[in-house]
C-alpha cells in the first residue's frame, strides 16, 4: 500500500444553480490528501450523452439523486478501494466495468463523473500540486480563450427565443485578464442597451440577459452595439460565437423557429447561419444543426469550415469515437468537451486528443446546470485547450471559474497567456 492509496470514497447530496439535487464525491487517501468534485447537469442534451442517475417521482420533480449517492457508497466505494489515485486510466477503467452499460445508467453519469473528478483532486493533492499542473499542464500556465454568453435562450430561457447562446470571443485580447476585462463591459452594454430599450427582464439559466428580442436575429445587433459601446471593434477585439443547439427545434431534417414563425429544411438553416455569418461577425457555431443531421453539419462545414469554427456538442458528445467519425466525414472542426458527458476523466481526455490529432479544436465547457466547483479550469488548462465556456458573466457558479482562472494565472505572477493565433486557424483568414 502506497501513500496515494485510496483509502475511503463517500457521496453526498448537494445542490446545483438551478436548485436541483446533484452528486458530490469525497476520495481520501491514506496519506490524509482529500479531492472533492460535484457533478454538473445539462438541460440540452445530447440523446448519445452519458445518462445521469436521478431517484424519478414527485419529490424535486424527479431529480433526486440518492440513488446516485448511495451506489458511490455501496458499490463504487469498496471497488475503488486499495486502488492508487495516481493511476486515474486504471479507476476509470473500473468505473467504466463496474457500471457496465453503455449510457452509464447503473451507476449514473452523474456519479461516476464526481468520482473520477474527485481522484483526480485527491492525487493532485498528493502530489502537493495545482491540479491543472497535476494533470501536465506547461509552466507559466496556458489559459484557455473564454467564451462567454451575453443572452441566453431556447432550453435556458423558457424558449424565449430558438438560439441557445449568444456569446462573445475576445479575440484581439492580449491574455486571459484583459479577455475577461473586455467581456464584463460588453455584457454590461449590453444590459444597458436592453435596459434603454426597456427589455431587461432579468437573466437566463447561465447567468446571459434574457432574450427579450422579437426575432433571433435582433440579438446580433444589440450585440455588436454593445460591443461597440463598450469601445471595441467588433470581429477585430470581440467577436461573436453561437450556439444553436439546434436538436432542440429540429429533427429529420426539419427545423423550426418558433420566435421567427418559420419551418425550414436543413439546407435552409444552412443558408441562414450563412447569411448571418456573412453580415455580422461571427466566428464560431455549435451544433448549427441537428444530432441526427449529419449530412447538413458536413455540407456546412464544406461551406464555410474554412473561416469558421464549427463545434459538435449534442453530436458527438465529448465521444472519442464519434470525433473520428465526423473528422473523416469532414463534419464539425471542433469539439466540445463536457466531462459528464462521457462519464469519467480518462475518456473526456480521449476526446480531447482525438479532436487534436484530428486538427480540430476544443472546447471545454461547463453545463447549464453548475455548482462552485472549478474542475473544468484546471482540465483546460492541464489538458492545454485552447478555449473554454462557462456561461456568462454573472452568477457565482460562472465567476467561480472564471475567477479560477485568474488565480491560476496569478501563480506565476501573470495576468494569463493566451494560446498562439495559430490554434484558432479558422480565424485567420
Ligand atoms: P446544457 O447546455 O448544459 O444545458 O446541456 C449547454 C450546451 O448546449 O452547450
Ligand atoms: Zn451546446
Amino acid at each position: 500500500m502506497s501513500a496515494s492509496t485510496i483509502a475511503a470514497v463517500r457521496g453526498y447530496r448537494v445542490w446545483d444553480s438551478r436548485g436541483r439535487p446533484t452528486v458530490e464525491a469525497e476520495v481520501r487517501l491514506v496519506d490524509g490528501s482529500v479531492g472533492h468534485a460535484i457533478a454538473p447537469a445539462g438541460a440540452s442534451r445530447g440523446s448519445g450523452e452519458a445518462k445521469d442517475l436521478r431517484d424519478g417521482g414527485l419529490p424535486f420533480g424527479g431529480y433526486d439523486v440518492r440513488d446516485a449517492v448511495d451506489g458511490i457508497d455501496t458499490t463504487i466505494a469498496p471497488s475503488l478501494d486499495g486502488l492508487d489515485a495516481t493511476d486515474q486510466a486504471a479507476i476509470d477503467r473500473t468505473l467504466i466495468d463496474l457500471d457496465g452499460t453503455a449510457d452509464r445508467s447503473r451507476l449514473g453519469g452523474n456519479a461516476m463523473i464526481a468520482v473520477s473528478m474527485a481522484v483526480a483532486h485527491a492525487a493532485a493533492a498528493h502530489a502537493a500540486m495545482p491540479l491543472w499542473q497535476w494533470l501536465g499542464g506547461s509552466t507559466p500556465p496556458q489559459l484557455p480563450l473564454p467564451e462567454i454568453q451575453i443572452f441566453g435562450g431556447g432550453a435556458h430561457a423558457g424558449r424565449r427565443v430558438d438560439i441557445q447562446d449568444f456569446m462573445v470571443v475576445a479575440v484581439g485580447a492580449d491574455d486571459y485578464t484583459e479577455a475577461l476585462d473586455w467581456t464584463a463591459e460588453v455584457y454590461r452594454c449590453a444590459g444597458e442597451l436592453m435596459a434603454n430599450d426597456s427589455r431587461l427582464y432579468g437573466i437566463a439559466d447561465e447567468g446571459g440577459w434574457w432574450p427579450a428580442f422579437d426575432t433571433n436575429e435582433d440579438a446580433f445587433a444589440v450585440l455588436v452595439r454593445a460591443i461597440e459601446w463598450a469601445g471595441l471593434i467588433p470581429g477585430d477585439d470581440v467577436a461573436i460565437a453561437l450556439d444553436v443547439a439546434a436538436s432542440e427545434f429540429g429533427q429529420g431534417g426539419r427545423y423550426r423557429l418558433a420566435r421567427d414563425g418559420s419551418d425550414m429544411d436543413s439546407d435552409g438553416l444552412a443558408e441562414l447561419l450563412v447569411r448571418w455569418v456573412e453580415q455580422y461577425p461571427i466566428i464560431s457555431i455549435e451544433d448549427p444543426l441537428a444530432e441526427d443531421d449529419e449530412s447538413g453539419l458536413t455540407k456546412l462545414t464544406r461551406a464555410i469550415g474554412d473561416r469558421v469554427q464549427i463545434v459538435g456538442d449534442d453530436y458527438l458528445v465529448t465521444n472519442a469515437g464519434r470525433i473520428t467519425e465526423a473528422a473523416a466525414k469532414g463534419a464539425c472542426n471542433t469539439a466540445l468537451i463536457k466531462p459528464n458527458q462521457s462519464g469519467t476523466l480518462t475518456e473526456t481526455l480521449d476526446a480531447l486528443r482525438t479532436a487534436h490529432g484530428a486538427g480540430w479544436g476544443a472546447i471545454v465547457s461547463a453545463r447549464s446546470g453548475e455548482t462552485e466547483d472549478v474542475t473544468i479550469v484546471h482540465l483546460a488548462v492541464g489538458w492545454n485547450a485552447a478555449q473554454i465556456k462557462v456561461g456568462s458573466f454573472a452568477r457565482s457558479e460562472r465567476l467561480a471559474k472564471w475567477n479560477e482562472g485568474l488565480r491560476i494565472a496569478r501563480c506565476d505572477g501573470g495576468r494569463g497567456r493566451l494560446p498562439p493565433r495559430s490554434a484558432f486557424p479558422w480565424w485567420q483568414k
